[in-house]
């Protein structure tokens, strides 16, 4: 396990995670302002019963319970432990992690993050001024990628020498230990000569890939020459900032209007990414290449529902999209892929027929399984035995593959309809293939609901709602008289609060399993509709509370004493017992209102 993370660097992270904007980038949330509702992300619902408090920085959900801080909502969203939970926040907050034992030290990442950024800035400043880019600029041109383009995706130039960056990291003072680990240089072959290294980047357009927070960690750099056996892109390698696995090109951007769509435009090359965005294609993302991978996908179903691909017309693109929309499938995303004609990508597409032809090949996309069938279809004989065995042992391995019920029911439905046979049979080739794979369910049942004691759920409510008056309670009501574990814990929590002058979620930094449900059980009670609007009828309450409790507690030790008498051999004792119950009989009733009951308590809370 990662060492422990200091309090002050959590309540660093809790600092700059606004709760809203964190839960934000997750979920769509219809409006701001203090309070505000939602659909919840954890359980199916149809009007909103998940609320955030802007205020409170907590979230809770009346529907299935959950609850909690910005951690807790980001451990259950990404099926997160804690201090992962911790190293994404810090991450979204550009706050370093110093662990006690960590694989790379924070202060690299830190350096690594602002070689690159003012790297890209230097190859940028260089495509705009510099004459030795009059090639670049050129070739952008003939791109028709404009200026403003350039500007907006921080498009550079790479001038061709061997030891530009390392000329500018002397100047800078920056190690070239570091810009190796930077992927920015690269080390000869030859040991001992006067020059170990080179620049990696050598006449190139420099693409810098931003990660989802658009922090640059890589680049991209496209050849300008014709010569089909120079590399067309040479990307940084794999660095401790740069893994291609985690990095979905201008995701930073996009990831806003995918969760307004629900459904991300998955692109091959960043050209086609950047010129979909020109278009007005907001949801455009690629990776590096076609190289997808299950984090790749599951960066996206945090934002999206589905992806659709567009990837080039040729049968190496068409290869790419099956296996790409059975990843995807996987994660459980629906999956469309488009078809472009023939030759084109999204970037030759749009240049050549506009924005509106690539908007018809979206809307023309089919679901994944028709894509796949229409491929299947092409090459096999369905009319014969042996086709259409074939045929359909190949698209029920495809849908084996997704990991929902009711996906899987949806694409056996069309795979039996353009298959013209019965679904059931399809079904029944299914079962078996399922027991192979690992059977996960998307979405988990919510979570049941624990019932609190109503009473001391509502003193808990008020507490939260005005904490002060917690010394009304330290004075009149012992908290043994609190039954539920939860609410006890709770009311002792708001006292520390207050004694220590910390605010109350923060006392429930969750470090463990103990604090975690606690913190989840605040969410609840601090979520709780304002019974009252005023502080003096909260205290009103806790007051008819208090004598509430005490009360049931009277009545309890009169029910006791009554039964004990009953059974008494002595009659000296029965006597006393007796009158004991007929003392607290004459207490209860004056328990039944503060003014009469104040003094009374006070006895009793002596006792
Ligand atoms: P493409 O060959 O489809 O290039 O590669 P493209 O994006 O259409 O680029 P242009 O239009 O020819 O300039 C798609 C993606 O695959 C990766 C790059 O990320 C590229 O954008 N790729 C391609 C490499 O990483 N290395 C290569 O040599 C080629
Ligand atoms: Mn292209």
């Amino acid at each position: 396990m990662a060492g422990m993370v200091s309090k002050s660097v959590l309540d660093d992270i809790r600092f700059r995670c606004d709760i809203v904007d964190v839960i934000d980038a997750y979920i769509t949330l219809p409006r701001k302002g203090t309070v505000i509702k939602a659909l919840c992300p954890f359980h199916k619902e149809k009007s909103p019963s998940f609320t955030i408090n802007r205020q409170r920085q907590i979230f809770h959900c009346f529907g299935c319970g959950v609850g909690g801080d910005v951690f807790k909502f980001v451990m259950l969203y990404e099926h997160a432990d804690f201090p992962t939970a911790i190293k994404i926040l810090a991450e979204k907050a550009g706050i370093p992690l110093e662990y006690e034992k960590g694989s790379e030290p924070s202060s690299d990442k830190q350096l690594l993050l602002t070689i690159h950024e003012e790297v890209a800035e230097l190859y940028h400043k260089e495509l705009l001024n510099s004459p030795e880019a009059l090639v670049a600029r050129e070739y952008l041109k003939k791109r028709q990628l404009t200026r403003e383009i350039a500007e907006d995706f921080m498009i550079g130039y790479a001038p061709d020498r061997w030891d530009f960056i390392l000329q500018w990291a002397q100047k800078k003072n920056y190690p070239v230990a570091k810009l190796d680990l930077a992927g920015l240089v690269v080390k000869r072959a030859e040991e001992g000569g006067p020059h170990p290294y080179y620049d990696r980047f050598r006449g190139r357009v420099m693409f810098p890939i931003r990660n989802e927070q658009g922090r640059i960690v890589g680049f991209s750099g496209r050849t300008l020459q014709q010569d089909p056996k120079a590399a067309k892109y040479v990307n940084s390698p794999e660095t401790p900032l740069f893994r291609k696995s985690h990095i979905l090109y201008a995701l930073d951007r996009a990831r806003r209007e995918i969760v307004e769509t629900r459904e991300a435009i998955i692109c091959e090359g960043q050209i086609d990414v950047i010129r979909c965005h020109q278009a007005g294609f907001k949801t455009a993302v690629a990776a590096q290449g076609t190289a997808f991978t299950e984090d790749h996908a599951r960066m996206i179903r945090r934002y999206a529902d589905g992806v659709v691909l567009v990837f080039d017309s040729d049968n190496a693109g068409r290869n790419a999209a099956l296996k790409a929309s059975v990843l995807f499938m996987q994660s459980g995303l629906a999956v469309r892929v488009a078809s472009l004609p023939q030759g084109e990508d999204p970037d030759s597409l749009i240049l050549k027929q506009g924005a509106p032809a690539f908007a018809e090949a979206l809307a023309k996309a089919v679901p994944a399984i028709d894509f796949q069938l229409n491929l299947l279809l092409g090459q096999e004989n369905i009319r014969t035995e042996m086709g259409m065995m074939k045929v359909s042992r190949e698209i029920l391995t495809t849908i084996s593959q997704s990991p929902n019920a009711v996906q899987r029911d949806v694409l056996i439905q069309t795979a039996a309809r353009r298959l013209g046979v019965a679904a059931a049979a399809l079904q029944a080739e299914l079962r078996p293939m399922l027991k192979n794979s690992i059977q996960r369910e998307a979405s988990a049942p919510p979570p049941a609901l624990t019932i609190h004691p109503p009473l001391e759920m509502m003193l808990a409510e008020h507490l939260g709602a005005c904490p002060e008056l917690i010394a009304l309670v330290e004075l009149y009501l012992p908290l043994t008289l609190i039954t539920d574990p939860l609410c006890l814990r709770f009311i002792e929590v708001v006292r520390d609060s207050i004694r220590e002058g910390v605010e109350l979620m923060h006392l429930l930094g969750e470090r463990d399993d103990e604090n975690r449900t606690l913190a989840g059980f605040a969410a609840q009670v601090l979520s709780a509709p304002s019974k009252t609007g005023l502080d003096g009828s909260h205290r009103e309450v806790v007051e008819s509370l208090i004598l509430k409790f005490w009360r049931t507690e009277l009545q309890r030790r009169r029910t006791l004493l009554e039964q004990d008498s009953e059974s008494a051999t002595d009659e000296q004792s029965r006597d006393d017992k007796m009158a004991l119950a007929s003392q607290l009989t004459t207490d209860l009733k004056r328990l039944q209102r503060w003014d009469t009951g104040e003094s009374v308590l006070l006895h009793y809370q002596g006792e």
